[in-house]
């Protein structure tokens, strides 16, 4: 099973400060921001991962995380993205890297306090098909949101103006290989990228999604009031760090 960061994008949300920097690169506390959702990653067991980013600031990455020796990682793989076509186009980028086997994908911006192992090992137990985690939120309307059916996800709605549940769909992805004949199949959304909302979906169609439910605290990491929120949240501890 191999690992994926998506880190492209341009972080518009985050200006003035993304305008000399990669968004990912900002630090979180006392880590930049890349640091941990590569952390989420190997202490899921998962040490073989790619990170695709772009914008003018791509080269920051390789000297930062180099070949990933500091994370123990076997191997580090980048991708460049042209533009910001949305997140399922980031992961289209990935499939020479990830070679037929199952991915885990998890978004730059997305920080949890405790690990996915548990999820990651019923995603393997599970054999195919998808796997996404949800948490209970606030504000529901700033992410995908899952309308839920009991054990079972119906479907997911990207940002909709009236959430049908109060969970949110996290930036964390179990999917088998074939994510990326679906990621192929699909047309803009509204908002002119290729939604990974619209791949989730896809499995969820032919009944192969599962879902969890997250443990521990989880945040996303790209407005400036998230930002300051996952700083906080790390500076009094937890967040996947060693
Ligand atoms: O944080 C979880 C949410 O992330 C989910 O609940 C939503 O369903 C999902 O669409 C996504 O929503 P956002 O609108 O917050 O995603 P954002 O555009 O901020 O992108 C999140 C990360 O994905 C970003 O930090 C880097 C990566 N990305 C994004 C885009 C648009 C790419 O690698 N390439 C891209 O073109």
């Amino acid at each position: 099973m191999k690992g994926i960061v998506l880190a492209g994008g341009l972080g518009t949300r985050l200006h003035p400060l993304t305008k000399i920097t990669n968004k990912h690169l900002l630090p979180v506390y006392n880590r930049p921001m890349i640091y941990y959702p590569i952390q989420t990653l190997v202490d899921a067991g998962i040490d073989d991962i790619m990170i695709v980013t772009g914008g003018n600031h791509a080269g920051d990455f390789l000297r930062l995380l180099a070949n990933g020796k500091d994370f123990g990682l076997r191997g580090i793989s980048y991708a460049y993205q042209e533009g910001e076509g949305g997140i399922a186009a980031a992961l289209a980028l990935t499939e020479h890297f990830a070679r037929g086997e199952a991915i885990v994908v998890v978004l730059g911006d997305n920080i949890i306090e405790g690990n996915i192992a548990g999820p990651v090992r019923r995603f393997r137990e599970q054999g195919k098909g998808a796997k996404i985690l949800l948490k209970e939120v606030p504000d529901p309307q700033r992410f995908g949101v899952p309308v839920l059916d009991g054990p079972r996800v119906v479907r997911i709605e990207e940002k909709p103006a009236q959430p049908k549940s109060n969970y949110a769909v996290i930036g964390i992805y179990c999917f088998d290989n074939r994510v990326y004949d679906f990621a192929r199949t699909l047309k803009p959304s509204a908002r002119g990228e290729l939604e990974i909302t619209d791949v989730n979906n896809r499995f969820i169609e032919e009944g192969s999604m599962t879902y969890e439910i997250l443990e521990g605290w989880w945040t996303d990491a790209g407005t400036f009031e998230s930002l300051h929120h996952a700083s906080n949240l790390v500076a009094a501890g937890g967040a996947n760090r060693r």
